[in-house]
Order: C-alpha cells, then structure tokens, then sequence
C-alpha cells in the first residue's frame, strides 16, 4: 500500500530516491518522506499531502551522504499528516515500512511502561523503536537487532532500516509485501516495485518472506531469518521506460484505456493458433513443480497436463477482489454456459473467512492485476493447504507473489498499468476468462470445433472494435459537464452484462466520488426503481443476446419513472434509440465478447466525468492502487 525506496551508492541519493518515489506515488500519495545521511546524521524530511509537497521542500535542502531511504504512505494507523509520515526515527535509528504491524499495541504499550516516547499514531514508528532497543541499548549491530526482533513481529511488513552508527549500511526484510533489489557498479536500490530499480540496473533479486538483506558497500548479502547465508538468484527484466510515460494523454489512465485494443490482442496471442482458430492454454506450467521450473517447461507436455487437470475439475471457485472481482463474475457466466461447471465467484476478504467448503477436484482461479492483493494471496495460501486442488492465477504483473505460488499461470500482459482505477487489466482478464472458459469446455468435450472457431473469431475482432468504440471518448468529453450534475448513476445489465454494470459503476464512484450504484436489471423493481427520478441516470447495457427483449422491458419501467436513459446496445438499433435519451452503438459482436466492448464507454464516462469535476484522475482520493494489507 506504501511505497519503499531506498539507495546506497556513488549518486546523489535525494534525486534516485525522489524519482523512485514518483515511479512508486500510485501505492500512496497522502504523505511522503526521506532520511538521507548528512554530516554523519539521517536528516529527515517530511510532507503530508502528494510528493510534489516534499520535492518542494527538498528543493532546499542538500546532503553531503550516499545512503537514504524514503517513502510514500497509503494511511492505515494514524490520519495522513507530517508526524505520521515515514520515515520514523528512534536515536540514530530510521525505518520506512509498508504493511501493518497487527499486534503493535501491545508491544507498543509494553514500551511505553519501560518509558519509550512514541510521537506518531502510527504502528511503523514502534519498529523503530524495537531496533533501538536492541542496537542503541544492548549494543548490537544493526543487522543483528532485525533478526533479534523478527519473532516479536506478527502481520504484513516490508521494512528498510538504517542506523547512524554504521550509517554505510541498510538491513531490507519482509513478510508479506514486496521488496525487490537491484545491484550495479557499487549502487544498491532496494524498493517496493520494479519501476523504481529499473533506472539503475535490469537485474533484480526478490526478496521472499522471512528473508533479510544486509547492504554494504554496494554489495547485497541475504540470509534467512535464522541468519543463515542464502544463495539467491537474479533475475533479468525486460522493461522499457516509455511504458511508465504518458506519451502526449492527459493522464495515465486515458492512456490505458486507449491501451485497451493492444493489451486484448497481447493477452489472447500465445494461446490462439491464428491457422486453426483454435486455443490451447500455453505455458500453463501445472506440469512442472514449482515457479522456478517453468523456464524449463516442455510445452507439448504441459498443453497435456493442462487438458489432463481440466478435465478432472469438477468445480471452480473464482475469488479476486474489485475490478478482478467482477472480471471474475464475467468469468462464471462463460464458464458455466461453455463448459457446464458449476462456478462459485467469491470476494476474497470474504472467501478467506467464510470456511468455504471446497471439493476434491476443484479448481481455483486467483485474479489480480497487481499479483500483491492482501486478501487474494491469503486465500490462495489458504487453498494450497488442500492437496487436492489446484490453483490458477491470472496475473498482470509477472513474478508477483500470487504468480509466484500458484500451481498454474495465465499472464494478462496488458503492460504496466499506473492509473489506480484498473481498465486495461480488465479487459485483458476478460480476454483469458474466454479462453479459460472454452480450454474447460473443450476438455469436458462441450465444444465443439465449429463453434470453437466462432468464439475465436469473435475475440479475434475485438482488438479493432474497440478502435471504434474508443470514439466516444468524445461524446463524454463534451457530455461530461451535463452528465455530473446528476445526483446519481444507476448502471444496469442482465446475465453476463450484469458484472460490467458492476464494474461501471465503481468506475464512476472511484474516480468522479459520484453515488454510482450496479443492479441486475431485473432486480431493479425489488428496490433501486425507488430510487428512480429525473435526477437519476441510468446507464443500460443492451447487446442484441438472449435476454435483449427482457433487458429492454427493464429499460422501459426505468424510463415510466423519469429516468434519464443512456443504453448501450449492439449496431442500429431503432428500438433503444427511440426509448433513450442517449444510444450508444457498438459494433456487433457476440455473447462473449459483448463485456469487452460495453466497458469502454463506461470507463470513458466515468474518466471524463471526473476530470470535469477536476478530480485526480489517476490518483483518487484514499485509494491506491496495491493493496497490501486486510
Ligand atoms: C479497480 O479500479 C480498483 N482500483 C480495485 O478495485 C482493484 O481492482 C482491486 O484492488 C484488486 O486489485 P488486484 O487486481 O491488483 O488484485
């Protein structure tokens, strides 16, 4: 949820560390800080509010030192102000940490009865404090007071400390969230993503959990949380800068919802065969055992392992959380329809505790675009404790932690996704639902060629229906003023539709801050037609399908009630240009692929909508965009 930098090395520390931060402000951006060496003393400087704050006051100030550490703070224990900002200084000790510390009140409160003064809300500030104890007070080095503390420590925590008595050195260790570092020509950058470390150096180690890394003069050294020595290996990325830079659009986010055509064809490209129009899940890796093998995968064998696991399952559960959540929904009504499994979508801060009863022979489908998400990770963790059942994720960011423990692996690669508010991940999870969704039929023997042939095709379109629908941008831009005086939006659609009125509507919450609410549109008269005025917009998804007569009843009964209608429908339709106020026209496509296109428009409505009520578009208010923690 926070972001972590921290750098040693022949540079400027002020300049890597703040440009990291930057690359690392879409984790949290209520507060920021560095502690960066002058004069033999961590100097500390802190700002409430986004990161230009700090750079504003940083600009006055400069450092003689080539160690520092910074941060920027998504709050979870005490309000965002500059006392609450990391990092936090006990002594010569300073520490900057992502997570949360679950049982900080109680150690927090046996500190204070040995007369430890806390100055800040937070439950970071006691690790500090527990350092301290151990390197000021019992005289250890820094390195040995992170291991000594580690078992007093119970939740998520990354951590990056350094002390003024060997101010040469910085001790990483985590449980939970990512910590990555990079090492090149005597410089080390330790940070929580890889936007941060690629400036430096492409070669990267992961720290995994219970792990600590001791840096010293440009060299890294890992050990387990015993402090025994660990081999670890490096890992190239292949990483281009551009894909973190606006490139001409206003924001990140109208960026990637422009992005949206490229990132289906990327997602759908190594699974279809372009001759046969047909799928096979490549590079699945539930043939090999562990993450680390896949580099060494036989692709003819695993395309078997995969078909061979498939055709046991005889029931999935789908557990993500938001805008995965509800690509995740989409997904139970292909697969259900495709391949007659029953589906069970879950939201996993409720999966994790609702003592789910999950079935030999069941497979689990984790998603999240960031591979992070507290809630999802925790769930996979606890179905890997059954034997029997398999785990797929469907990530977007690659050797994340959820891709990392899975069994199976699906890649999104919709590219680097900055706008904290996720669209070209959807779609690009939409994209590998229907090939997941048609994999399963095939081996339930539930599809057959012909109609594998026309799903294929139907996807194969969707990359340039979008260029079309990506028209509307100007339809919203110059409606935007009109459409945020409403006093709210009801988004609606039925059967596989249903999900993206879902997905519309925490769009426009997100971003515009607006009362957006998502309804099956024939829930509507169990309640939200109350709701219904001329104040009231109603967004209405109706592609030509099989409940297109029904949906239009639904459309009817908002209209007899004075709401103001926008439909979405599928071609020329005379029907829903007669009854709406607006009709938008997408192209024709089919059942499967219809979700694709209908997101567009809402998020186009949903950006425009906000940027008009000049909100922050690609960093709304108390989100962001990992979220690490419960
Ligand atoms: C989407 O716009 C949201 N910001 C949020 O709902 C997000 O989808 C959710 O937090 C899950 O994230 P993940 O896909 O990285 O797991």
């Amino acid at each position: 949820m926070c972001g972590i930098v921290g750098y040693t090395g022949p540079e400027n520390p002020k300049d890597i560390i703040m440009s990291g931060l930057k690359s690392l402000e879409y984790r949290g951006y209520d507060s920021a800080g560095v502690a960066i060496l002058h004069q033999g003393q961590f100097k500390r400087v802190r700002a409430e509010g986004k990161l230009t704050h700090l750079a504003q006051k940083l600009d006055k100030e400069s450092f003689d030192g080539h160690v520092g550490i910074g941060h920027t703070r998504w709050a979870t224990h005490g309000e965002p102000n500059e006392t609450n900002a990391h990092p936090h200084k006990v002594g010569p000790i300073s520490i900057v940490h992502n997570g949360i510390i679950e049982n900080y009140a109680e150690l927090k409160s046996e500190l204070q009865q040995q007369g430890a003064v806390f100055e800040s809300e937070t439950d970071s500030e006691l690790v500090a404090h527990l350092i301290y104890q151990k390197n000021q007070n019992e005289g250890m080095s820094l390195f040995d007071s992170v291991l000594s503390i580690l078992p007093e420590l119970t939740g998520a925590y990354s951590i990056l400390a350094v002390s003024e008595k060997r101010p040469e050195e910085m001790v990483a260790f985590k449980n939970g969230p990512p910590l990555i570092l990079g090492a090149s020509g005597g410089a080390v950058v330790v940070a929580s993503d890889l936007q941060a470390i690629m400036p430096i150096t492409k070669d990267v180690v992961y720290l995994e959990d219970d792990e600590v890394a001791f840096i010293e003069k440009g060299q890294v050294q890992f050990y387990s949380k015993n402090g025994e020595a660990l081999d670890k290996a490096t890992v190239h990325i292949d990483w281009s800068p551009e894909q973190v830079e606006k490139q001409g659009y206003a924001h990140f986010m109208l960026k990637e919802i422009f992005e949206q055509p490229r990132a289906v064809a990327n997602a759908l490209e190594p699974h279809i065969d372009l001759n046969s129009h047909t799928v096979r899940l490549k590079n699945v890796g539930f043939s090999v055992d562990g993450f680390d093998q896949l580099d060494q995968i036989n692709i003819e064998e695993d395309f078997k392992k995969t078909d061979e696991v498939f055709k046991s399952v005889e029931r999935i559960f789908i557990v993500a959380c938001g805008t995965s959540y509800y690509a995740g929904m989409v997904g139970e009504y292909l697969i259900e329809q495709m391949a007659g499994i029953p589906v069970e979508v879950d939201v996993a801060s409720e999966f994790r505790y609702r003592h789910t009863i999950i079935p030999e022979n069941s497979l689990v489908i984790v998603i999240s675009q960031s591979g992070e998400t507290a809630d999802t990770l925790a769930a996979l963790r606890q179905v890997k404790k059954l034997n029997s059942v398999k785990v797929l994720s469907i990530c977007n960011v690659k050797r994340s932690t959820i891709d990392r423990e899975a069994h199976g692996h699906l890649y999104m690669n919709a590219g680097v996704e900055i706008g904290v508010a996720s669209t070209k991940a959807f779609v690009s999870t939409l994209s590998l639902m229907n090939l997941v969704a048609m994999s399963l039929a095939k081996a339930k023997n539930n599809l057959d060629v012909v109609t594998e042939n026309k799903y294929v095709e139907q996807l194969l379109a969707v990359p340039s229906q979008m260029e079309k629908v990506l028209a509307y941008d100007k339809f919203f831009k110059s409606a935007a003023d009109t459409l945020k005086n409403f006093k709210g939006f009801l988004y609606m659609g039925r059967g596989i539709n249903f999900p993206i009125a879902l997905e519309g509507a925490l769009k426009l919450k997100e971003l515009a801050y607006m009362h957006a609410e998502g309804y099956a549109a024939g829930e509507m008269k169990h309640g939200p037609l109350a709701l219904i005025d001329s104040q009231m917009a109603i967004v209405m998804l109706v592609p030509q399908d099989a409940l297109y007569e029904k949906t239009v009843s639904n459309l009817e009964e908002a209209k007899a009630r004075g709401g103001v209608v926008i439909s979405i429908g599928s071609g020329e339709d005379e029907k829903l240009k007669k009854l709406s106020r607006h009709y938008l026209s997408l192209p024709e496509a089919g059942w499967t692929t219809n979700p694709l296109l209908e997101v567009l428009p809402l998020q186009l409505l949903a950006y425009h909508v906000a940027n008009s009520l000049e909100y922050d578009v690609d960093q709304p208010r108390n989100l962001a965009k990992s979220v690490t923690v419960e």
